[in-house]
């Protein structure tokens, strides 16, 4: 498995990020969706990093099992959260049995997958571990991401003009002061890997930001920054 970002040393720092700003958006609706489309509580927290996203899942009453291939950001996760349940992720394979979670939810991970067989063969491996019928909500960046300027996530790099599907972007998250690098993907190219993993998108949620937000938006309440998808088993 390709390591995208080396979070070695700038796990502590990526733990620091919360749901403010740019982020704020990108998780604002999540409840909402999870409310909507899964029934039952067991969890996975697909590349759980730090456990920002398992904690806001567990805020909802979910009971969370948060996996991530890095060591580091596990470490990170079990720091924050102490009760929580945080598993190391090997050669791909997710150490659970068939049907074992209700729903999945991936937040700011597929993007760091570099070829869609890949991202094909993590999605099929996380529907073998949802229930027929479970649930997978997967958040990344909307195709709008790297070409608009965004109140805390920086992307005005070279690299990221005219991007095409599969190339490198760059991403800056200011308030934690962390750079990143991604892999840019089309609405068309995350179709293809729900397709190829037998997952059927039911929805598909681009959050704009209002002013009832509070946040310092630039673009946000204007263009989509990010998609969600909900695809079911
Ligand atoms: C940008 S962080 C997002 C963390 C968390 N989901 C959040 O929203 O705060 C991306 C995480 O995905 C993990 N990751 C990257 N590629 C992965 C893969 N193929 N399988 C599992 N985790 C992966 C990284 O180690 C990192 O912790």
């Amino acid at each position: 498995m390709t390591l995208t970002n080396d979070y070695a040393e700038t796990a502590d720092q990526y733990g620091r990020a919360e749901f403010t700003g740019t982020m704020y958006l990108a998780f604002r609706d999540v409840p909402d969706l999870i409310a909507r489309h899964v029934s039952g509580s067991a969890a996975l927290d697909y590349g759980c990093g730090a456990g920002r996203s398992s904690r806001l899942l567990k805020r909802q009453g979910l009971t969370v099992t948060g996996v991530d291939i890095s060591d580091a950001m596990l470490e990170t996760a079990g720091k924050l959260d102490p009760d929580g349940t945080y598993v190391k992720i090997e050669a791909g394979v997710l150490p659970f049995a068939d049907a074992s979670f209700d729903m999945a939810f991936s937040s700011l991970v597929f993007f760091e997958i570099p070829t869609i067989a890949e991202m094909t063969a993590t999605a099929a491996e996380i529907a073998r571990v949802l229930r027929p019928g479970g649930v997978f909500i997967l958040l990344i960046g909307a195709e709008e991401l790297y070409a608009h300027e965004w109140a805390t996530v920086k992307v005005d790099y070279p690299e990221n003009r005219d991007c095409r599907s599969g190339d490198a972007v760059r991403v800056f998250l200011s308030e934690v002061g962390l750079e990143l690098t991604d892999y840019y993907w089309t609405d068309a190219d995350y179709r293809q890997v729900f397709a190829g993993a037998g997952l059927s998108v039911v929805q598909l949620h681009q959050p704009l930001g209002t002013a009832g937000d509070g946040q310092p938006w630039i673009n946000e309440d204007k263009v989509p920054p990010f998609s969600i998808y909900v695809a079911r088993k």
